[in-house]
This record gives structure tokens, sequence and C-alpha cells, in this order.
């Protein structure tokens, strides 16, 4: 069984979209044991625990400073013995000792086609609307390897999305979890569960 950490900062919805996939057999050899949050407030934290999944916050506000709340992350998710980290929506740059601790071992999912409008500054609604204002006609999601750079890792999977010309940022995020987000996830895990990949 492949033991997975799922990290997460709000919504959780591609959290729940792992809890059903492995609830309804999509992904097979996998359990979920923990879930962290940066997030005290995270609706992700109440969704694992209405599926008795353990879960914890570690907030960086309870620390003095970035090398603590770093050194606290990689303690508590080593406590878990991960064979695999998702990144659903964990909106916190992963230490590199985690990255080194853990190679090939962190995945991570973005609301784009990768390499565009990804980086520094894109996460979550941004990306979106940094689609919308150059006009592309076509984006997505990718899910890849979390490296020491941001959003530079090894590829795994990518699906595309079109753009509707009455997009808002809110709708073409709407239907980039749905279209894109919630399959690739839980697919990249069965793979790398299943080692099909
Ligand atoms: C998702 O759209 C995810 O791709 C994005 O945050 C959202 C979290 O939603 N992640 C990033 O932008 C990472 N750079 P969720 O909490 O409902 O899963």
């Amino acid at each position: 069984m492949l033991r997975v950490v799922v990290m997460v900062s709000g919504g959780g919805t591609n959290l729940q979209a792992i809890i059903d996939a492995v609830d309804n057999g999509k992904i097979t050899n996998t359990e979920i044991v923990g879930v962290i949050s940066n997030n005290a407030g995270a609706y992700a934290l109440e969704r694992a625990a209405k599926h008795n999944i353990p879960a914890l916050c570690i907030s960086p506000k309870k620390y003095e400073n970035r090398d603590a709340f770093n050194d606290a992350l990689l303690e508590e998710t080593k406590k878990f013995k991960p064979d695999l980290i998702v990144l659903a929506g964990f909106l916190v740059a992963i230490p590199p000792k985690m990255v080194q601790e853990y190679p090939e071992k962190i995945i991570n999912i973005h609301p784009s086609l990768i390499p565009s409008f990804c980086g520094k500054g894109f996460y979550g609604l941004k990306v979106h609307e940094g689609a919308l204002a150059r006009g592309v006609k076509v984006t997505g999601a990718t899910v890849h390897f979390v490296d020491e750079g941001t959003d530079t890792g090894r590829i795994i999977l990518q699906k595309p999305v079109m753009i509707d010309k009455d997009d808002t940022p809110e709708i073409l995020q709407k239907r980039v979890m749905e279209q894109a987000e919630w399959i690739i996830l839980p697919e990249a895990i069965n793979m790398i569960a299943n080692n099909k990949l």
C-alpha cells in the first residue's frame, strides 16, 4: 500500500477527489495516512476529519521564524512515514530539506498547462486571471514532481481545458478543476501506486 500524505491550504476539493477515488476504486493500493494544512481554517481539514483521516495544522504563525516552521513541517511529515506527498492546493514553498528528503516523492497539482502561467506569484485564482489577461484560448492543469524550483519539476500528466469568451477567473477555475484537476491528480497517484509511471 502506498502511504500518502496530502498537504492543503484551503477548500480541499482536490483532497476530496483523492478521497473519493480511493473509496470508489479509481485509485488502488493506496492509503491516505494523513492530511497537513498550514491554515487552521482550511475546510480541507474538515473533509479529512469526516473520513477519519488524521489531520493536523502546522501554522507558520506559531513559529518564531521560517526555519522553525520548515523543520516542524518536515518532522510532522516524517511521522506519517509517507511513500508519497501530494500537494493539493498547498500554497507554501516546500523547503529544500523536504525536497532532498523525498526526491521524486512529492507531487503537485497546478491549474495551468506548465510552462504557461506558473512559477512565483502564480497560484489559485491568479493563474486564471493571467490566462484570461493573456487571451489564451486553451488552458488546463498539470501534475508534476516537486523539485527545488517553483513548478519546475518533471511533468507527470497534463489535461487541456477550453476557455470560453465569457469566462471570469472564478468560472474558469471551476471548469479547470472539474475537467482536469480532479481527474489527473487521482490518475497520477494511481499510476505511482501501481508502478505505471
Ligand atoms: C487548485 O486549483 C490547485 O490547482 C491550486 O489551488 C487550488 C486549490 O483548490 N494550486 C495552485 O495554484 C498551486 N500553485 P482546492 O483546495 O479546492 O483543492
